[in-house]
């Protein structure tokens, strides 16, 4: 549209917006260039941007009626939610969703992270995991259980790569559906738009509550539509034991509420340590919600109640049910807009194009605002959610970091813990350390066992010695 009104007319809404020195170098751009980066300042939402930018780093939460969320405590009786959910598994009503878009920075591995290897004994790709588990509950389910995957513009290409290297893993390509993440432009401290090169704004991926806009506009929700899917069991690419079809969590979710449908429900587990870095369930006046840690006040992250426990307890791991019909009016963002998720702030090092140096530029300190949306931030508009505690060392195995808490070594030790408490329910001996983590590399493989009871029907050792590899 080079030259013609359009862009004229593009150019002085830039202008009008105090965004014109996104132009600077346009005149110098080849003429595919300028078309290239025309479609991508088309496709930024100035007015959005300016709202974004005026809401200032000073716009805090008021966190002074704060309060736990309710939770359906671990060990509750779960025969009834276990016939639902298995029942809605049975019939195909379920998907399951897996948002794979973020970068991956702290762990610096270099590719998707979902190509990440991350079993403690075969070193099982976590995209592998998932889909191992997938297969193993269609085959018990007898169904099909189709699972969408939401990369980002920046990954899209190496995962679908690597799923067609990979064959699908066994499973049927049309079952698995990838789509892209929309993306956000950073601003300066000031509000302006960055350029990453003379033909490019600096963006970043939308934040995995850009998957509401995404799930929308890709086709995802027609084609779930489509197939009779009636929820989502959604989870992040980190989590190696997250049980992708729980019957007793979506049964929960499902029947919340008496016969009809909930619209939202997370598990959560008792946070580690008041530092634990996970989002907590909290009571935001009368709706359950998650505050994300790094926006939880201090004193109230760290406060006790009279048992000496911490007050606020109830940590995410970002797992939730979602109903396909509650996503659908998300996306509509309601009559007057204001059914959608808000965009959170945070401060990042950008890289930018130094005019001086005539490159592109990675900044050593925070020099940019990027704006993202969280996907819990739904929670809050449901009509209906549930919070349903779990264990975790059952569920929660995150890889996020190279070292140290939720890294490679945290997630092999708690996949090996779960592995040896699901033997010893069947009389195995374990070998313990005295702080009692497991002292044996153990892997279960998903189509021996999707749960502990699994194993029933399994040929297992009678004991497994101190430093063993085992796989099973
Ligand atoms: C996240 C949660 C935190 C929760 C913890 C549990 C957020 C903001 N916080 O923290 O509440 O307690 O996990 O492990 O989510 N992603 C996208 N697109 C994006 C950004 C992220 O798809 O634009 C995906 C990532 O691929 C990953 C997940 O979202 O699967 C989490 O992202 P990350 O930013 O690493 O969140 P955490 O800080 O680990």
């Amino acid at each position: 549209m080079q030259n013609t009104d359009a862009a004229l007319a593009l150019r002085s809404s830039f202008d009008a917006h105090g965004q014109g020195h996104t132009f600077r170098h346009f005149d110098a751009l080849t003429p595919a260039a300028r078309e290239q980066f025309l479609a991508q300042l088309e496709s930024v939402d100035l007015a959005l941007i300016a709202r974004l930018a005026r809401a200032g780093a000073d716009a805090k939460q008021d966190f002074s009626a704060l309060k736990p969320a309710p939770y359906v405590a671990l060990g509750a009786d779960s025969t009834d939610a276990r016939n639902v959910g298995e029942a809605i598994l049975r019939a195909g009503k379920v998907a399951a969703f897996t948002v794979a878009g973020g970068q991956g920075t702290r762990l610096g591995w270099r590719g998707p992270k979902g190509t990440y290897p991350a079993t403690a004994v075969t070193g099982r790709p976590l995209f592998r995991v998932f889909a191992e588990q997938i297969a193993a509950a269609e085959k018990r389910y007898g169904c099909a259980i189709p699972w969408y995957i939401m990369t980002s513009p920046l990954n899209d290409e190496d995962t679908r790569a690597f799923f067609r290297d990979n064959n699908w893993f066994g499973r049927n390509p049309a079952d698995t559906f990838m789509f892209p993440q929309g993306t956000m432009p950073s601003v300066t401290f000031d509000g302006k738009l960055m350029l990453e090169t003379p033909g490019s704004l600096a963006v970043n991926p939308d934040g995995h509550g850009g998957a509401v806009r995404a799930l929308s506009a890709s086709g995802a929700l027609e084609d779930m539509r489509a197939r009779g899917i009636e929820h989502m069991s959604y989870f992040q690419v980190d989590n190696p034991l997250v049980r992708i079809a729980d019957p007793v969590f979506l049964g929960f979710h499902a029947a919340n509420g008496g016969m009809s449908s909930g619209e939202m429900s997370s598990k959560m587990v008792a946070k580690r340590d008041a530092a634990e870095k996970v989002g907590v369930f909290c009571d935001l006046g009368g709706k359950t919600g998650v505050v994300e840690y790094s926006d939880m006040p201090a004193e109230l992250t760290t406060a006790v109640n009279a048992h000496g426990q911490l007050r606020f307890n109830a940590g995410s791991i970002a797992i939730h049910a979602i109903s396909v019909a509650f996503l659908e009016r998300l996306a509509s963002g309601g009559e007057d807009g204001s059914f959608a998720l808000p965009f959170h702030r945070a401060k990042k090092k950008v890289p930018y194009w130094c005019e001086s140096q005539a490159k592109t530029v990675e900044p050593a300190e925070p020099n940019a605002t990027k704006f993202e949306a969280f996907i819990f931030d739904a929670l809050a508009l449901a009509a209906k959610s549930l919070v349903m505690e779990t264990s975790r060392v059952e569920e929660f195995a995150p890889i996020k970091n190279a070292s140290g808490d939720d890294s490679p070594a945290s997630s092999h030790q708690i996949q090996s813990n779960r592995n040896g408490a699901w033997l010893e329910k069947f009389g195995v001996k374990v070998p313990r350390r005295p702080n009692g983590d497991v002292d044996a590399r153990i892997e279960i493989l998903a189509e021996t066992a999707l749960e502990a009871g699994d194993l029933a029907d399994a040929a297992l050792p009678r004991e497994i010695k101190a430093g063993d590899e085992v796989v099973l």
